[in-house]
């Protein structure tokens, strides 16, 4: 799978922009608003829209265990770019399994400076390849 070049060009723009603006408080941010974590909704267009990230944001997965009709969503970070193009769960960390993101959801705080870079596990990469379920997300730091 090839990386759209634009996602890199928009990210750009929006972190030299980021570093333009002032001091801002950290968030809670619902990862894909109210329709949640789930197969089919575009991630990286999520990711686009609600960029930037600030450190100390706190991102919130929300979504259903799984049942006859929704299949076992789950949250991995991902290694390196590579692996997150080619949605390569192989040496990824699972962050939250498929019954974490019930209730008030499953937080992961963005602390470091680093691309963080998201996907649900499921099917061996189903759920990320043809579900969009990926993101990245650059935290940009606090002045
Ligand atoms: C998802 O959104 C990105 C960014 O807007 C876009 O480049 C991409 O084509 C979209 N993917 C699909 C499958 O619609
Ligand atoms: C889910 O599927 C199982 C096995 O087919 C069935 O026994 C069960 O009643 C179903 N549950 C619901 C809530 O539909
Ligand atoms: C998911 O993780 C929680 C907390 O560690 C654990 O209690 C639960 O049994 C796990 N669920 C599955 C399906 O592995």
């Amino acid at each position: 799978m090839k990386m759209d070049s634009s996602y890199g060009a928009k990210w750009f723009v929006l972190l030299m922009a980021a570093s333009l603006l002032a001091v801002c408080q950290a968030e809670t941010i619902v990862v894909g608003g109210s329709e949640g974590w789930r197969f089919g909704f575009n991630y990286t267009d999520w990711a686009i829209q609600n960029s930037p990230f600030y450190i100390n944001d706190k991102l919130v997965f929300k979504y259903d265990p799984p049942s006859n009709s929704t299949s076992a969503y789950n949250i991995y970070l991902l290694p390196y770019l590579l692996s997150f193009t080619e949605c390569d769960l192989s040496n990824a960390e699972l962050l939250a399994n498929s019954t974490q993101g019930g209730g008030k959801g499953f937080e992961v705080v963005l602390d470091q400076w680093r691309p963080y870079y998201f996907a649900s596990g499921g099917d061996d990469g189903y759920h990320c390849k043809d579900g969009l379920m990926k993101f990245f997300a650059v935290p940009w730091p606090h002045e």
